[in-house]
């Protein structure tokens, strides 16, 4: 069973450039893009271009954006059987105001058909998840709605992965149904008395994190690399050193969960999973886009 699951939303990313806006400003922009994004939706994209037997469980609106999701899944390998389309909801947005020149952005995620998903439409999905050898979800779903999920894997001796991105509370109960942890520094720094940036910091706080019952801890240092701790090992990973290639590192830590999932499910080790995700990763920075900049197996292959 070599099956991955993977629960989360699906918006379609409305990218303006140019100068932002302030408050009561009106302001002609420069270039506009629309593209797939939703960090489960991207993560699904990079396992489905890593070469994983794929599901993505969403809920989809039943419009244009609906059918460019559907579109992505078709030409990535993603599997469909459990992309909801809602009768109520439309398909779930993010404005995205871009300034290239000073790299700065603001973002709001209109969540929509995705943020109705319920408790109901995980119990259609149970099959899917009991199916599989790892699953794995993200916090951009309800968060009752990512627990009920997590409780259906981890009864059924599913492995489970959560990137607790964006960083939200969380119940004490949650914790033990995670077998790894996957956030940025930022996230990781949510969850302790302290601020992690550094290795250093990822190895001081590793134990912290770990305490909060979770399995494994896989802190992802952006152009660092990543940092593996559990209650026997620990492993650092330095990121691939190309800076002079990279062009664009939105979707960076998708690309990593996606192919940590992928390799996961294909039952190599975790130190190996951790180097087939931090190449994955890599080289998804060198592109623009997030969906779109995941690369394929055969380049990765090529590359390890
Ligand atoms: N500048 C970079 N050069 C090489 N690899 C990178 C770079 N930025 C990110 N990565 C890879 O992507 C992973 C995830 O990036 P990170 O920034 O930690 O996640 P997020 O996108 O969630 O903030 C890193 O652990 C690393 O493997
Ligand atoms: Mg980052």
């Amino acid at each position: 069973m070599n099956n991955l699951s993977i629960l989360g939303i699906f918006v379609a990313d409305l990218a303006f450039f140019g100068k932002i806006p302030k408050v009561g400003e009106t302001i002609l922009g420069k270039e506009f893009v629309v593209g797939p994004g939703g960090k489960g939706s991207n993560q699904s994209v990079a396992a489905g271009k890593a070469g994983a037997s794929v599901e993505f469980i969403t809920k989809i609106g039943k419009d244009d954006y609906g059918k460019m999701a559907l579109k992505t899944y078709k030409e990535t390998n993603v599997g469909t059987k459990n992309v909801f389309e809602s009768d109520e909801y439309s398909t779930g947005v993010a404005a995205i105001l871009l300034d290239k020149e000073t790299g700065q952005n603001a973002i709001s995620v209109v969540p929509g058909a995705a943020g109705a998903l319920t408790i109901k439409d995980i119990d259609n999905a149970r099959d899917t998840i009991t199916n599989s050898s790892i699953f794995l979800t993200q916090l951009e779903v309800p968060i009752d709605v990512v627990s009920h999920a997590l409780k259906i894997a981890k009864e059924n001796n599913v492995t489970t992965i959560l990137n607790p991105a964006p960083a939200a509370k969380l119940e004490k109960e949650m914790f033990p149904l995670v077998d790894y942890f996957t956030p940025n520094e930022t996230e990781a720094s949510f969850y302790i008395d302290g601020e992690i940036n550094t290795v250093d910091d990822a190895k001081k706080y590793a134990q912290s994190i770990l305490d909060l019952g979770v399995k494994n801890v896989l802190i992802t240092l952006g152009e660092k690399g990543a940092y593996f701790f559990n209650q026997d090992q620990s492993h650092f990973e330095p990121a691939l050193d190309i800076t002079n290639q990279v062009v664009d590192t939105s979707g960076a830590g998708d690309a990593f969960n996606g192919a940590l999932a992928t390799a996961l499910c294909e039952g190599r080790p975790i130190v190996e999973a951790i180097k087939f995700a931090n190449c994955f990763a890599g080289i998804s920075t060198t592109r623009i886009g997030t969906a779109n900049s995941m690369p394929t197996r055969a380049e990765i292959d090529k590359m390890m």
